[in-house]
C-alpha cells in the first residue's frame, strides 16, 4: 500500500475551566474530526488521506485548530461545517481554503494579536 498523500491533524485537546489557555474542544468532544473523516471517505480518499485526532497543537488561541501535512497548512477557528470546504477544496482539489488559514505571523509565534 502506498504511503498517505496527506495527513490531517485535528486538535481534540480539552482543558478544564480556569486553564490559562483555551481548548479546541468542549470536554474533548467535537464533530469536526468525524465530519472530516466521513467526507474524506465519501470523496474516495480513504487510504490516501489520514484524518487523526491530535493532542494540543500549541496554537490554542486560534482554535479549533487543524493542520494538513505535508504542506503544513494551518487552519484556525474551524467549525464542523467547514469540513466540506477543507475536503473539497484542499484534500480533493489541492487548494488550501484561504478563509480558514491562520495568519502566517501567528503560526507557532510566541506572541501575536490573538495570544497574550
Ligand atoms: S488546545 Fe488545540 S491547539 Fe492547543
Amino acid at each position: 500500500m502506498p504511503p498517505f498523500e496527506r495527513h490531517v491533524f485535528v486538535c481534540h485537546n480539552f482543558r478544564p475551566g480556569g486553564a490559562p489557555r483555551p481548548s479546541c474542544t468542549i470536554e474533548g468532544k467535537s464533530d469536526l474530526h468525524a465530519r472530516l473523516q466521513q467526507l474524506t471517505k465519501e470523496a474516495g480518499l480513504a487510504g490516501r488521506v489520514r484524518i487523526n485526532k491530535s493532542g494540543c497543537l500549541d496554537q490554542c488561541e486560534h482554535g479549533p485548530t487543524v493542520v494538513v501535512y505535508p504542506e503544513a497548512v494551518w487552519y484556525g477557528g474551524v467549525k464542523p461545517e467547514d469540513a466540506e470546504a477543507i475536503v473539497a477544496e484542499h484534500l480533493v482539489a489541492g487548494r488550501p481554503v484561504e478563509r480558514l488559514r491562520m495568519d502566517h505571523g501567528c503560526v507557532n509565534a510566541k506572541s501575536c494579536p490573538h495570544r497574550g
